[in-house]
């Protein structure tokens, strides 16, 4: 099933705050993604989400990709991909403008993401980061994540230069079958 196109009936709600629009990243905004993925998350890695990759994230069925942009220049200040599995999703990346850290921007893309997982009938949000990254784990433990496992040597640059990770977690729903009551929220439902 393509869980992903559920997150992406959650995207189409859009979510916007005075300053802010998270909105499903288009082909146009892959060389700004790239260009903050490989300063903000790759910076000494070796650059493996360059355009192109980036590109095959934004059109792949299975993986969302959401941009923050500023409500009135559309200047993008944070993007996150996610790929979707059966149950499981994995947080692939997430970075915000260092101007524009610390003003809830990176958990509101959290937020976004959580929100079409749960729609999306995802059990658990599975993420890694570098080790030493200490800014992140602690955010990441803001949103609800912890810390399953150290991976030593998980990340390799083109140098040969090796870096541990971090494996966190979060838990949704208990892993197993939906029950046969569960529906997709409708988007019409007048609650929401
Ligand atoms: C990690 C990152 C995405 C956080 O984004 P952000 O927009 O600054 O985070 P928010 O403003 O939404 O923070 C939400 C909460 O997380 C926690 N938090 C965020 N950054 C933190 C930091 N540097 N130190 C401690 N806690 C932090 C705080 O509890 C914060 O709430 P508060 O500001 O009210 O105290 C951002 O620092 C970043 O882009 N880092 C570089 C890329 C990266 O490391 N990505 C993650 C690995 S792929």
């Amino acid at each position: 099933m393509a869980y992903a196109s559920l997150g992406r009936i959650v995207a189409q709600w859009g979510m916007t705050s005075r300053a802010m629009t998270i909105r499903l990243a288009e082909l146009r905004d892959a060389q700004p993604i790239a260009a903050m993925s490989r300063d903000f998350i790759e910076a000494g890695l070796g650059w493996k989400y360059d355009s192109a990759r980036v590109m095959r994230a934004i059109r792949d069925r299975e993986t969302v990709a959401v941009v923050a942009c500023d409500s009135r220049s559309g200047a993008i200040n944070g993007f996150a991909i996610m790929e979707f599995g059966d149950e499981r999703a994995h947080l692939v990346l997430l970075a915000v403008r260092p101007s524009h850290r610390r003003t809830g921007v990176g958990q509101g893309m959290v937020e976004w993401l959580v929100e079409s997982a749960r729609v999306a009938g995802i059990a658990s949000i599975h993420l890694e980061l570098r080790a030493a990254n200490e800014a992140a784990r602690r955010f990441y433990r803001a949103m609800g994540f912890y810390e399953t496992v150290l991976v030593p040597g998980y990340y390799r640059s083109g140098e040969g230069r090796k870096e541990g990770a971090l494996r966190m977690l979060r838990v949704l729903r208990t892993p197993g079958p939906l029950p046969a009551a569960w529906r997709p929220p409708r988007m019409e439902d007048p609650k929401r």
